[in-house]
Order: C-alpha cells, then structure tokens, then sequence
C-alpha cells in the first residue's frame, strides 16, 4: 500500500510534502508505539526525497540521561548513538528546540560528521501532546543548501503531526 502511495506523490516540493503528510498520518493512525511511527516517517521521508536526503532519521530525548539525545529510527549509513544538547546540529536544535539549517555543515561550528558524504543538514524539533521535547528529525542532504523554507515547512508540519495523537 504504501508503495502504491509513494508512487504517485506529486513532483513539485510542497506537493510532496502535503501529500506525505497525509500518508504519514494515515499509517501512523491508532498507532501507539512511538518507534513505530518514528522508523515509519523516516521510510516514507527516505523515500520520497531519495534523490535529496542521504540520511534520514530521528535523535531521541533519553528518559535517562539529562540533556542527551540518543539514536531512534532513520535511515542512512551509521549514526553516532548519542548527542549532548548543544553538542553538533541535532544537539543545538533540541537545547534551543527549533529548526536549524546549515547550508554547509563543514562551516558549522561542532557540527558532527557522522557520513562524511554530508554537506548541508536541516534538524527539526518533534514536541509530545503536552509540549515536552520528545526528539528531533535530522536530514542530510550530499548537496550543498540542499534546503530551503519549503522544506523547513513541510519537515515541521510532519513532525507537529508525529506525536499528535494517541
Ligand atoms: N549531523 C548531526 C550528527 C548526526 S548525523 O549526521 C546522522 C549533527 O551534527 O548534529
């Protein structure tokens, strides 16, 4: 089914993304495990940008370990399995709990080189019901500025869905 669906997402960027909105939500629907929506948007995401993302995927909050993101679902080559807040792009958009793009992550200062294949990265932050950060999606992109306004918008509308429901 969800093959079928990736199949005919429209080619102009917003589209796509409001198009993948609506597949994400329709198969994470009544889904209570988070790890299964989480590796369910980083497939769908993967795929539909497969031309664009080399790397897909989501840094979780550790209920355990204060201020410390540890490696959930995604898609790519191997991640690091831990980021301190403040620490690289995924680390500064959970201490500040907002969208960072970096159109050229060698400029960046800290920035964690996970797959060297990797020149521009877009981290969102993906809140739970009650506004509590609950992890951030982490996008990287071979190209460099591979992301603009569009894709900011539609990276955080899927994350605003993400955990919306029960
Ligand atoms: N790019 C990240 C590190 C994680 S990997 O790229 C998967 C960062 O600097 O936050």
């Amino acid at each position: 089914m969800a093959e079928a669906a990736l199949s005919i997402l429209p080619a102009e960027k917003a589209a796509r993304y409001a198009a993948l909105r609506s597949e994400i939500a329709a198969v994470i629907a009544g889904e209570t495990n988070v790890i299964a929506r989480y590796a369910s948007a980083a497939s769908l995401l993967a795929q539909a940008f497969a031309d664009r993302f080399i790397w897909t995927g989501f840094y979780l909050v550790d209920p355990l370990k204060a201020d410390e993101l540890v490696v959930g679902p995604y898609q790519g080559s191997l991640g690091c399995l831990r980021i301190p807040f403040g620490k690289g792009v995924c680390g500064a958009a959970a201490a500040r709990r907002e969208t960072i793009m970096v159109a050229d992550v060698h400029a960046y200062p800290g920035h964690i080189a996970c797959d060297s294949r990797s020149n521009s990265e877009l981290v969102t932050p993906v809140f739970d019901r009650s506004g509590n950060l609950a992890a951030v999606l982490d996008v990287d992109s071979a190209e460099y500025a591979a992301f603009d306004a569009t894709d900011r918008q539609g990276l955080e509308a899927i994350c605003a869905d993400l955990l919306a429901n029960p």
